[in-house]
This record gives structure tokens, sequence and C-alpha cells, in this order.
């Protein structure tokens, strides 16, 4: 595990996009696995930027996302697939036919977990991951169990994770309860992970995830196995440790 300290959320956002536009020049086939939420859209924000200077060329790249609410409408403004289009895939020259996302609106989810898995593996698998933490120690939505989750599969949403998602949403009612992610099996298979955290609320977390033992009931906990797993944090998510 390598942790890179940055000053702020920005700083944050610029050292990681500047990993994964290292993976993308280095490798422009690669298979980029990518997440949503508030922590990555700084860095979404930089790699257009450096698309739109000519730095950066994704018309070869991959992608595959972590997670995608289950019910909800694709169309809607908060799906992920919504997420990355507006955030990231509208403003590069990345494939739409090599954009792959769970399908939120299959609702047979056995199948739908299924058909994810193989395209995970018909790509040839995920050369960087790209992660965030929840508050609870989730990744992608991967919540704390019994036991490590292992390929895609359904999942009822934490409370906690309704309350953190619910800013997005006009009410909390409209928060969806389930969704599809990827499991933990496939996110360490990655052949490289990067985990974003900024903010003081992050600092506990990051402590007992990277700190603490290896355990389910903290999900990120397992990245301390994984053997190539870089997590650039900013001072304040850093602040406990
Ligand atoms: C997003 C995802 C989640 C988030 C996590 C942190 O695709 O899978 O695990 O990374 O909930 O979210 P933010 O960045 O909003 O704090």
């Amino acid at each position: 595990m390598r942790i890179i300290r940055a000053k702020n959320y920005e700083e944050m956002s610029r050292k990681a996009a500047a990993i994964i536009a290292a993976q993308v020049v280095s490798k422009p086939d690669c298979v980029l696995g990518l997440a949503t939420g508030g922590t990555p859209v700084g860095t979404y924000k930089n790699l257009v930027e450096w698309y739109n200077n000519g730095d950066v060329d994704f018309s070869a790249v991959t992608s595959v996302n972590l997670d995608e609410y289950r019910s909800l409408p694709r169309e809607h403004p908060e799906s992920y697939w919504s997420f990355m289009h507006r955030n990231l895939f509208d403003h590069v020259n990345i494939d739409p036919a090599r954009i792959n996302l769970p399908d939120g609106n299959n609702m047979d989810a056995a199948a739908e977990c299924a058909r994810y898995d193989a395209v995970i593996e018909a790509v040839g698998g995920v050369d960087l991951q790209l992660l965030g933490i929840g508050h609870d120690g989730h990744i992608g939505f991967n919540e704390p169990s019994d036991a490590f989750d292992l390929g895609t599969h359904c999942v009822d949403l934490t409370e906690e994770t309704i309350e953190a998602n619910k800013r997005f949403f006009a009410s909390r009612d409209e928060v969806p309860r389930q969704a599809y992610t990827m499991g933990t099996r496939t996110i360490m298979h990655a052949r490289k992970v990067l985990m974003i955290v900024s903010g003081k609320d992050k600092a506990e977390i990051v402590k007992k995830a990277f700190f603490g033992p290896v355990t389910p009931q903290v999900p990120a906990s397992i990245l301390q196995m994984h053997k190539d797993f870089v997590l650039v944090a900013d001072e304040d998510a850093l602040s406990l440790i």
C-alpha cells in the first residue's frame, strides 16, 4: 500500500488524474474501472481538461463502472450512467461501444450480475480501478457484512449509505434501496487500485480501513492485501494517522 498525501481536494484530484492519465498513455487500450460519487468529480474534470489539451486519448480505452442503482431509469440524472456521461464520457473521445455499466433496469438480478461478470472477463479484467470509500468502509456498494462478496451482486443499501446519498436526490424517499455492484474479488483482481479520499469526515474510516484489522465488517480493509494499491488522500482525510 502506498499513500500519496495531497494538500486539499484540488491537489488530490490532480494527482489521481495524473495516475489515470499515465495508465492511459502507457497502455492506450487499457480497461479503466470507474467510480461515481462526489469524490471523483475533480479527477474527471482534470482528465477532460488534459484531453482537450491533447494530452490524453481515450479512443481505445474500455471502461467498466463499479456499480449502478437498481430500478432507477438510466436517463434519471442521478443514475450512474448519467453521472458518468455528464462528468466524463460526453467530454472525451471514448468509444460508446466500450462503455460498460451494470444495467440497473434489468430487474432479473441473477442474469444481470452474470452478464456483467462476463463483460469484465471478456475485456480481460481491469487494469486500473478507481475507488472512493463510504463512511462505513464500503467500496463500490460492498457494504459491511460477515464475508467478502465475490462477483457482481445485488445489494440492499444500508441506512447509512441511503443517508449519505440523499444529498443527490430531492428527498430521502427517492434514493433507490438497491444496487448492482462489482464484488470484492473483482476489485481485488484489478491490476492496480487507486483510491481517492478527501475531507475530515473520512478520517476515521481511513484510519480504520488501512491501519486496523482486515475484516469484511470494513470492506475497504481488504485493499491492505492488494499488491498495487495507491491511496491518494488529502490532509483532512489523513488527519488521524
Ligand atoms: C461510487 C461508489 C461508492 C462511493 C462512496 C464514496 O461508484 O461505488 O463506493 O465511492 O460511496 O462516495 P463519495 O465520493 O460521494 O463520498
